[in-house]
């Protein structure tokens, strides 16, 4: 054996540098949990972070406990109460745990050979979600890397089983040109799937929404009509539970029953928000996301884990077998019969993570009444964020929040300026100050400052201390510009 293969696996480096390693988290964990006086994300701009990783490389000395402590300085704070910006989650430390013994255990997962227990666990952890959401017991599903991924990988299925012959063995044929129907809302990667399966821009109908950013269900039958003048077949109608940039739940049970109607595959992505479905207080929400075709969930969302894991769940399990309907002799089984357990055959990935692990674990140590209690009391805080927003008389909420995406612009008394401009100088201010992390979005061509409550301890007082400091740097904005 060469020295430095020894080396490298030598088992008892992994066990001192693990134990500081866990010991150096704990801290950092603690430190956040406590709201330490810190920067919630690093200050430096892409070229000097990108600068001082290059000299660190080149750099002759190293040592890992270092390499970690900078590492976690110059990274985002996603633990800390007040990161507060893009939908990411503090992920439960014991299923970060749990993802350092997937790591090393590395079960690829393409076929049930390659991972076994962990294959079993995928399915245990989909039926087990399925159920939670109501869908019948024929349902089946994959998981995958990612909301985007397993949209596109919905949307597969979903062509496949809607648009009349076997598009996967054949390619086009002639006939009209394929679209999706979705809300103005919904997140990217829909209009991405779509390109990617050779649709192009006319391959997304877009339907209007309410004044709640939600799809308006009194369109559909319009948008449908249109679309259809226009000569396109429309195989899928999509559901936002709930929409990327204001949290907004579309009227899943009326789209459902829409989309039955008019022989519409329907599809919810509840990538950030499906989870809402596993509590009592919210389910209202995505009622009816039960009789979708298929469903997306981000377990790296509302649901605590790392990412990154998405359900792809299939009301009719048989579908989630013909998305990559593809031969790989040397890897899949030939025949008609196909296994449940070959994972490959039903995802984009070859090699997969083993994703379904994790999430197994936390169902196990918590129950669902963790992730009920999470998204509870982080829409109870989207609420309170709402009512605080309401009782000002120079801040302006966007909308009545759903869930925990709130979003509003500071607006003060007798200012006739460009609102717009104001809030974003607004942001790149907070951004610099780094005591907190939010983001923008843009409504209705607006610009409105964003914050998803993520994090368990974000309390009250951490968004009143927020909008403490928008007044602040605001006033200084115009007082700057009025000297
Ligand atoms: C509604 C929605 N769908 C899909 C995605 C994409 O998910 P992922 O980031 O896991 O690819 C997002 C991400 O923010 C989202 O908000």
């Amino acid at each position: 054996m060469k020295p430095l293969l020894e080396k490298a696996f030598d088992p008892e480096d992994f066990r001192r540098e693990g134990h500081k390693l866990v010991d150096l988290l704990t801290s950092y964990l603690e430190s956040c949990r406590q709201k330490a006086q810190m920067p919630v994300l690093p200050p430096s701009d892409p070229e000097t972070m990108a600068g001082f990783w290059k000299n660190d490389l080149l750099n002759p000395g190293f040592e890992l406990q270092s390499f970690y402590s900078t590492l976690i300085a110059q990274s985002n704070h996603i633990h800390h109460p007040r990161y507060m910006g893009h939908q990411v989650v503090p992920p439960a430390p014991l299923s970060a745990l749990t993802e350092l013994l997937e790591a090393l255990l590395n079960n690829g997962m393409a076929i049930y050979e390659m991972g076994p227990a962990a294959t079993a666990i995928e399915r245990v952890v989909l039926q087990w979600l399925a159920q939670r959401l109501g869908m019948p017991d024929a349902a089946d599903g994959v998981l995958t890397s990612g909301g985007s991924a397993g949209n596109l990988t919905a949307l597969l299925a979903a062509r496949q089983a809607v648009c009349g012959h076997n598009i996967w063995e054949e390619g086009n044929q002639d006939h009209a040109p394929l679209a999706i129907m979705v809300s103005d809302e919904a997140h990217y990667s829909m209009a991405r799937a779509a390109r990617i399966m050779g649709w192009g821009e006319k391959g997304v109908v877009k339907v209007p929404v309410n004044d709640r950013m939600q799809l308006d269900a009194g369109k559909l039958k319009e948008a449908l009509h249109d679309a259809k003048a226009r000569g396109l077949q429309v195989i899928a109608l999509v559901g936002n539970a709930c929409s990327t940039s204001t949290g907004s739940y579309d009227p899943l049970n009326e789209m459902a029953d829409f989309a039955q109607e008019n022989n519409l595959w329907f599809h919810v992505d509840g990538a950030h928000g499906g989870a809402a479905a596993l509590t009592n207080k919210y389910s209202h929400l995505t009622k009816g996301i039960e009789k979708a075709d298929s469903v997306v969930i981000d377990f790296h969302k509302m649901m605590l884990a790392p990412a990154l894991t998405t359900a792809v769940l299939f009301k009719n399990g048989a579908h989630s077998y013909e998305t990559f309907a593809q031969k790989a002799a040397y890897l899949l089984a030939s025949g008609a019969q196909k296994p449940w357990y070959d994972s490959a055959g039903r995802t984009l990935e070859c090699t997969k993570k083993m994703l379904g692990v994790k999430v197994y674990a936390m169902i196990k140590l918590y129950g669902d009444q963790l992730f009920s209690d999470y998204v509870e009391s982080a829409y109870d805080l989207g609420q309170e964020f709402f009512n605080l927003l309401s009782l000002q008389s120079d801040f302006e909420p966007a909308l009545k929040p759903d869930g925990n995406i709130v979003c509003f612009r500071f607006k003060p008394e007798g200012f006739n300026g460009n609102l717009c401009v104001l809030n974003a100088e607004i942001r790149k201010k907070i951004l610099n100050d780094a005591g907190f992390y939010v983001v923008q979005t843009q409504i209705l061509g607006q610009v409105y400052l964003r914050v998803t409550l993520m994090n368990p301890f974000t309390e009250i007082n951490d968004l009143n201390d927020l909008l403490l400091l928008i007044r602040e740097l605001g006033n200084g904005i115009l007082e700057t510009a009025n000297a």
